[in-house]
């Protein structure tokens, strides 16, 4: 069966600037798919070539098995957007808001009543249909924009940034109804700069910095490759401490008044460590996708 999305070698130039550089990856029906990485990665600049809202200035890219040069109108019909900002009408009321975007997609009336209704009971926003969209919460809005993606009912769900900004409570009933459109067989893509969101919906995600990705795979097959299963972090080792981690080979990150110290090799690192250190403060916990992302993209405050 065809990709849902089969993206080779996308490259997007701003002038002189290489906002993407040579990004590859495909998305098979049913997939949860994820490109993750800091602000600037260019997350946004590969999805808006995905939904034709960007050119690209090179690469060849397909949806549904067609290339987009040459079947965008059909493609748009297919898809769901979620864009990073949420663009609704401030005058307009939440229902008026989806039916007039359903207009895009030709929806008769009645048919887009229907699943507006449906839409705004499934985000749980049903009791503020007449409400005007400015007097939401940012979270309600951030609701009613993804059932506003879902209107044409895609084959794919394109999600920038989904739950930035969100309070915890509204970033679970986010991802608990895009675990239940998972689990109905929907296609999605998301971008995102949070791990839990990550880990928690993505099969299969990228880490993208600098236009580039630089690694692919399953969030549990990454932390185990790039981190391992444990990580045991030291709070203000002395330098005995990194004496001993050095001598003996061990990987670890000094962040000064800490240390991580990874078990790549899971040799019985730790029982090791905690004999020698029994004064140190210590902490053994799992590794997470957290520790593969500062790994791979560093430290340093993005703007
Ligand atoms: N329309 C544009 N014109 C010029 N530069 C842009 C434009 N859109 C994005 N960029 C630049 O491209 C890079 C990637 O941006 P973006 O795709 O928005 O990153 P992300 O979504 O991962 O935060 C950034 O350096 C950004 O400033
Ligand atoms: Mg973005």
């Amino acid at each position: 069966m065809d990709a849902v999305i089969a993206a080779k070698n996308l490259n997007k130039m701003f002038g002189n600037l290489t906002a993407v550089a040579d990004v590859s990856f495909s998305v098979a029906a049913g997939e949860c798919f994820g490109l993750l990485g800091p602000n600037g990665a260019g997350k946004t600049t590969t999805i808006r070539m995905l939904y034709g809202f960007s050119p690209l200035t090179s690469g060849t890219l397909e949806l549904f098995g067609k290339s987009i040069a040459e079947n965008l109108c059909d493609i748009k019909f297919r898809i769901g957007i979620c864009q990073q900002d949420n663009s609704l009408d401030p005058d307009l009321t939440v229902l008026e808001n989806l039916m007039v975007f359903s207009r895009y997609f030709d929806l008769p009336r009645q048919t887009a009543a229907d699943r507006a209704l449906k839409l705004l009971a499934f985000f749980g926003l049903e009791h503020r249909a007449a409400a005007k969209t400015s007097e939401l919460s940012g979270g309600m809005q951030r609701r009613l924009v993804v059932a506003r993606s879902l209107i044409n009912q895609p084959d794919l769900l394109i999600l920038d940034e989904p739950t930035t900004g969100l309070d915890p409570q509204s970033r679970q009933q986010v991802w608990t109804r895009l675990e239940e459109l998972k689990r109905s067989g929907l296609t999605i893509l998301l971008t995102t700069h949070y791990m839990d969101e990550a880990a928690r919906l993505c099969d299969r995600l990228v880490i993208m910095d600098h236009g580039k990705v630089l690694v692919e795979g399953k969030p549990a097959d990454l932390v185990r490759r790039h981190v391992g299963r444990e990580v045991l972090e030291i709070t203000r080792p002395d330098q005995s401490v990194r004496d001993f981690l050095a001598q003996r080979g061990h990987e670890f990150e000094d962040l000064g008044h800490r240390l991580l110290v990874y078990d790549q090799s899971c040799n019985g690192l730790f029982a090791d460590l905690a004999e020698q250190f029994r004064d140190a403060d210590c902490l053994l916990r799992m590794g997470t996708l957290e520790d593969v992302f500062l790994r791979l993209t560093g430290r340093a405050l993005r703007e």
